[in-house]
């Protein structure tokens, strides 16, 4: 676990160890969370030559349903922005779930079906739901293996990201928990004081459903970049 001075610093570490392992397996498959946190990180990755991720595939780690993967808020949009038109990565090598398919289970299958194809991936890189949630995986009593269709709590849907979308969402497709354990390495960043009492639940180290991102303890290569204002203060 690193402690960042701050959130450029985070972002900046966090872009170094995505480059470096890029460098080490340039076709290698980036799961990709959205949200406020890696947003840094991305932009740093925009910043330098293009040339590096010529073949690095990428994968959406989950989405919003009944949005439109055009329109702003959804994970797709997002992603487009600060990944794939910057990084000049070519449709055949973005993997993505649709949230406004018709048939989302379906679609999930899809999805599985194409990382069975794909995979495994080789870095996941995941932000900390306030909840505890690693993608749309929410706490509940078991979690679910590979990609589903997910029932969203109200603390992911008061996600300042769909906020002013006018879109009304209740669900959400996402990676599972086991496809993000199979991955090769796992990268966890926090930033923010809002996000301390999520911290402090993880660094217990109690692997629980009730907290999903407890099971990335169980995770062979996991790196959490962390900046000090998460970090509890007890
Ligand atoms: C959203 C996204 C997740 C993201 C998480 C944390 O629900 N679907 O992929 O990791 O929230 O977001 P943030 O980094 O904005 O706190």
């Amino acid at each position: 676990m690193i402690v960042a001075d701050d959130y450029t610093h985070l972002s900046q570490l966090a872009a170094d160890h995505i480059g470096r392992l890029v460098k080490e397996d340039p076709q290698m498959l980036l799961c990709a969370a959205t949200g406020g946190t890696p947003t840094g990180a991305y932009e740093r990755l925009a910043e330098g030559s293009t040339e590096l991720f010529a073949q690095m595939r990428i994968l959406k780690l989950d989405e919003w349903c009944g949005i439109p993967g055009t329109q702003d808020g959804s994970c797709d949009h997002y992603l487009s922005r600060h990944l794939l038109e910057p990084l000049k990565v070519t449709p055949d090598r973005y993997f993505r779930a649709d949230g406004d398919a018709k048939d989302l289970q379906a679609e999930c299958a899809r999805m599985s079906e194409a990382l069975r194809a794909e995979g495994p991936i080789g870095l996941c890189v995941l932000g900390l739901g306030m909840n505890g949630h690693l993608g749309f995986n929410e706490p509940g009593d078991r979690m679910v293996p590979h990609w589903h269709v997910v029932e969203l709590t109200d603390s992911s849907l008061a996600h300042p990201m769909i906020q002013g979308s006018g879109a009304s969402i209740t669900l959400g497709v996402t990676t599972g928990m086991q496809d993000i354990l199979d991955s090769r390495q796992a990268l966890l960043l926090v930033s923010g004081g809002h996000k301390s009492e999520a911290m402090k639940r993880f660094l217990t180290k109690r692997v629980t459903p009730q907290f999903p991102a407890s099971y990335l303890w169980e995770h062979p290569n996991l790196t959490v970049i962390c900046d000090r204002d998460a970090v509890p203060s007890d």
